[in-house]
């Protein structure tokens, strides 16, 4: 009888460490932040399918708090070459207004603004019942210095504007 006990002890011990690290492990990345720059080859501000990833980027995760604006986490990364970045996030974020920032393109030539698409808004609370701890922001991207010559295909093909033009 007591070697049973001691025995179930011993895996009640086992278990409640497990758990103890799961915690921990949980609670050093409540999130993570995936996203990926891109290069818009043909200025239209928008992703295409000749548009190309921007590798060894320089991005930014910053949330703020609704009001006053004080800076409440803040994680730089770079992208790889997929032009993928994943960026760990502690804590819950529900008061704050988070945002992604493309901050610096790899490329000389392909490093012109768009208004507003260097940077994506993103949710980083489970308290609006998303339960999964992957956000995936609008992808962020810097304009070319000039379009590639087959962008008028490509943007026709899309349907955007009409092929007789
Ligand atoms: C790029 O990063 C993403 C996110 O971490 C990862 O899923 C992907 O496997 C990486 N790709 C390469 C080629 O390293």
């Amino acid at each position: 009888m007591a070697k049973t006990c001691a025995v179930a002890a011993l895996i009640a011990t086992i278990f409640c460490f497990s758990s103890l690290l799961n915690l921990a492990q949980a609670t050093s990345e409540t999130f993570f932040v995936e996203g990926k720059v891109y290069c818009d080859t043909c200025r239209v501000q928008f992703e295409t399918k000749i548009s190309q990833p921007l590798a060894d980027s320089k991005v930014r995760l910053e949330c703020r708090k609704r009001e006053g604006g004080e800076l409440t986490y803040s994680f730089d990364g770079t992208t790889n070459s997929t032009g993928t970045y994943r960026l760990p996030v502690d804590g819950d974020h529900e008061e704050e207004i988070c945002e992604v920032v493309a901050l610096k393109s790899s490329r000389a030539d392909c490093s012109d603004l768009m208004a507003g698409y260097e940077r994506a808004r993103i949710t980083l609370t489970k308290k609006n019942g998303i339960a999964s701890i992957a956000r995936y922001p609008n992808p962020l991207g810097f304009m070319i210095k000039e379009a590639l010559p087959n962008c008028l295909e490509i943007i026709a093909e899309m349907g955007l504007i009409p092929l007789d033009l």
